[in-house]
């Protein structure tokens, strides 16, 4: 059996046991979807979304890039983003991110890896915006993590500064969005505690008008 049919073999194993713990799953799937968090993650193989929070196929719909970037001219997020909220009306947004992460690690240093250092500038913008706090850590490791995490606070930032996520407000739609990271020695999630459910903690600058439909 070469690498592929395995997979496929794999496959039929776990549609197998799915459909034996869990009778007409598949059969009910089909019917619709019905997810009440959008997770924001990293592309990293080793932050699997569902399997780390315990959910299954139509609990968890997802997103995600290369160290789980939130950019305001990203159609590819904002679309999920759009379709997560007003369509699938999702009650949490999860930012995740990780530790040890190659792309935010990438971006603290200066080497070149191409066209991927445009997307990494995000993450150098971060550092930029915090590099006081850097400044006094000189552990590579602790510099890292730490990164990582203002990452996470920032993309949280961006998620609520779309007009996406403010129209639901202003509708008056439940919507909390969190920043959590997950440490991939352990397995476990920390919640970041950055969580945002209005507009009155955003900055002034950010927040859009509250559309009136009589104008
Ligand atoms: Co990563």
């Amino acid at each position: 059996m070469n690498t592929l049919e395995a997979l496929i073999h794999n496959n039929r194993q776990w549609a197998k046991s799915i459909e034996e713990n869990h009778p007409g799953f598949f059969n009910k799937l089909v019917q619709q979807q019905n997810p009440d968090y959008l997770w924001i993650g990293c592309s990293d193989s080793r932050v699997p979304a569902n399997e780390i929070v315990g959910l299954l196929p139509g609990e968890l719909f997802v997103h995600r890039n290369v160290a789980n970037v939130v950019v305001n001219t990203d159609l590819n997020c904002l679309s999920v983003l759009q379709y997560a909220v007003e369509v699938l009306q999702v009650e949490h947004i999860i930012v995740c991110g990780h530790y040890g992460c190659g792309g935010v690690k990438s971006a603290l240093s200066n080497q070149k890896n191409g066209l991927i250092d445009n997307w990494l500038r995000n993450i150098k913008d971060v550092y930029n915006q915090y590099e006081v706090q850097f400044k006094a850590i000189k552990d590579e490791q602790q510099r890292i993590d730490l990164l990582c995490e203002l990452n996470v606070m920032e993309q949280v930032a961006n998620v609520c500064h779309t007009t996406i996520v403010q129209d639901a407000w202003d509708r008056g739609q439940n919507l909390d969005v969190h920043g959590w990271i997950y440490s991939i020695q352990n397995g476990l999630i920390k919640d970041l505690d950055v969580s945002v459910n209005n507009k009155d903690g955003l900055p002034a600058i950010y927040r859009t008008a509250q559309s009136h439909s009589d104008n």
